[in-house]
């Protein structure tokens, strides 16, 4: 992935007007809509190896080809990597999705939402969970195809002390780092980082294209 991509464009300039009243519904209101089937398939694979592993978990939310978490499985090698990604396309490019192997990770196809949904409800805790490079949805009527725009947010953030963000758009961080002030009344800030070597492909491409990233870090 080489090719140079243009800065994020968007027709906000800060933080998106209806972020809490937003947030406020999904606080309200209980999120009914069915998993997924190959998501429940997903999380009961991960249920039968995770049962076999007494080690810190980390969880990799929206993986891609699985780079990242080959390099937080190395980074941490007394933990277990989970790498969830809906894209198959991304997943299969990475050798170790879908074959056996003894590193100390496993890929897997899932939606995020729904994952977290039940990941939540039969409370699982992870170490530290890591999103890098999220679509970043930027024009103003996706606010709810953002991360902190859906139900499954608060879901999300049962799941881990340690959360971290990655983008090259400081907004969606910022709109984030907010959410998380609306539900937990806690503040962290948004700061720009410069990668000693790049995590993921994303990151790569972004940072090879001269683009500023940016990083949030959550401990709650
Ligand atoms: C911009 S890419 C970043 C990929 C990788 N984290 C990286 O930094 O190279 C965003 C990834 O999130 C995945 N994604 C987006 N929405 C998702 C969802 N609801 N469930 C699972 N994966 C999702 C996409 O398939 C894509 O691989």
């Amino acid at each position: 992935m080489t090719t140079k991509s243009r800065p994020v464009r968007s027709n906000q300039t800060g933080i998106h007007e209806d972020l809490f009243k937003i947030l406020q519904r999904h606080r309200e209101k209980p999120y009914l809509k069915p998993i997924s089937r190959h998501t429940l398939a997903a999380f009961e694979t991960a249920r039968r190896r995770l049962a076999t592993i007494d080690r810190p978990l980390i969880l990799d939310s929206g993986c891609g080809t699985g780079e990242s978490s080959l390099f937080l499985s190395s980074m941490y090698p007394e933990a277990f990597v989970l790498g969830l990604d809906k894209s198959l396309v991304r997943l299969q490019k990475n050798p170790l999705f879908g074959t056996p192997h003894d590193r100390n990770v496993l890929l897997l196809r899932a939606d995020l939402f729904d994952f977290w949904r039940l990941a939540a409800r039969e409370g699982w805790r992870f170490e530290k969970h890591y999103i890098f490079y999220p679509n970043p949805w930027p024009k103003k009527r996706h606010l709810k195809r953002r991360i902190h725009g859906h139900p499954a947010f608060f879901d999300m953030l049962r799941l881990s002390p340690y959360l971290e963000l990655r983008s090259n758009w400081r907004i969606y961080l910022e709109e984030f780092a907010a959410a998380v002030a609306f539900v937990t009344g806690r503040s962290f800030p948004v700061e720009p980082f410069v990668p000693e070597r790049p995590i993921s492909a994303f990151e790569k491409k972004y940072w090879m294209s001269g683009h500023e990233l940016f990083r949030l870090q959550i401990r709650l």
